[in-house]
């Protein structure tokens, strides 16, 4: 029998967007890091293996919710720290698709922890993306009493007669830790339930768990094949193709997009050794700077000269309004903050857009 190793990074999900980015920025050639990916065909091109995982990472294609795989990874190995990315994605598909959501996020989520438990492995750290979805639609502070609560899911009917907002109300910045979740869609649950089940698995078995919810991340490498894969992909798509932007409700909705070359620094800070913040920690990663839906389209159609976006007034059950995030307690507490900003990112993708489909402007 051989001798099972200690240390290293093990990810799941580590062949998609953001395992590919993060392995180019951490995974050095003195450190074991094994990506644990099924490379979903909706998302993965071929199912070879990306070119953008750093040479030097391991990758072993498998289904998180199937044991067999973690047997096979963790027999022999016992990782310093585990990045959790692999997911279901997309909010719209999760209403249609909620078994397949909870399959593969919730219940491939309690397999990780059974696995460990079954082979007998602790690792230092636990990292988790989790989505600024688990705030639903946030805090709103009431224009005349000042009071701040949370809102509901808007109704199907409020969306059906175009009352996008919370009248009489402004929307706050999202606030790990400040701002309660509140849940609107079958992928925010599911993210929720993920962290749920991480941090007491952790704070039993004294594992420190770092979770990050992201906010919109775009950038080089984010899917092309897969139409759910954010709005800024399809938005880039269709401009790149001469063709409107259709932006839904009145395109004042806000969000807040986030580089993948600030999102992997953050993931690379708190996977690091001089990171040591213990027991449960919770960021939010984001630019701080929202934008709103219709301006983004804009700047993009602009870009790529293509025509005017429309806005459409039709609208996606469980989307939020407005969504961005304070980013000071991240700033502060991990060393890290975001370097750039929607439009000169915006810009660079649509370059790197051009450049991949072998078009010019
Ligand atoms: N990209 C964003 O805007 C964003 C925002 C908030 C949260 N997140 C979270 O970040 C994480 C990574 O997102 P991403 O943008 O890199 O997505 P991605 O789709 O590019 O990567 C996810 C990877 O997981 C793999 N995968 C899916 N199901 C699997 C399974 N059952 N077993 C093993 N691998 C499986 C896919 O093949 C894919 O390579 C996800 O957990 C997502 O919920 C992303």
């Amino acid at each position: 029998m051989s001798e099972a190793t200690h240390g290293g990074v093990l990810v799941t999900g580590g062949a998609g967007f953001i395992g590919c980015a993060l392995s180019r920025l951490a995974a050095t050639p003195d450190l074991r890091w094994v990506a644990v990916d099924t490379l979903n065909p909706r998302i993965h091109e071929s199912q070879e293996r990306p070119s953008a995982l750093a040479p030097h990472a391991e990758l072993v294609v498998g289904d998180i919710v199937d044991p067999a795989t973690w047997d096979e990874v963790l027999t022999d190995w016992s990782p310093d720290v585990i990045v959790h990315l692999a997911a279901e994605t997309d909010t719209g598909l999760s209403l249609d698709h909620p078994s397949r959501f909870t399959t593969v996020n919730v219940e491939g989520t309690a397999q990780l922890m059974e696995a460990l438990r079954r082979h007998d492995v602790t690792p230092r750290r636990i990292v988790v993306a989790s989505s600024r979805a688990v705030y639903g639609e946030g805090v709103w502070r009431d224009d005349s009493t000042g009071e701040e609560r949370t809102r509901p899911q808007r109704s199907h009917d409020e969306l059906e007669s175009g009352q996008w907002d919370f009248p009489g109300a402004r929307p706050l910045a999202a606030h790990a830790g400040i701002t309660p979740a509140n849940t609107s869609n079958v992928y925010a649950a599911t993210k929720l339930a993920q962290e749920g089940l991480l941090s007491a698995w952790c704070a039993s078995r004294g594992v420190d768990l770092s979770i990050l919810r992201l906010q919109n991340v775009y950038g080089p490498g984010q899917s092309l094949i897969n139409p759910y894969t954010g709005i800024l992909a399809l938005f880039v798509r269709l401009a790149a193709a001469g063709k409107e932007i259709p932006v839904y409700e009145d395109g004042a909705m806000l969000r807040d997009f986030v580089h993948i070359d600030d999102v992997a620094p953050a993931f690379a800070r708190v996977i690091s050794a001089d990171y040591t913040e213990t027991g449960t920690s919770m960021y939010d990663i984001g630019t701080g700077t929202p934008a709103s839906v219709l301006e983004v389209a804009q700047a993009i159609a602009t870009e790529l000269g293509a025509p005017a976006p429309v806005v459409t007034g039709r609208y996606r059950e469980g989307d939020v309004r407005h969504a961005w995030c304070e980013v000071q307690d991240a700033v502060a507490r991990l060393r890290w903050a975001p370097q750039i900003d929607w439009r000169s990112g915006i810009s660079a993708y649509v370059n790197w857009y051009l450049e991949r489909n072998g078009a010019e402007r």
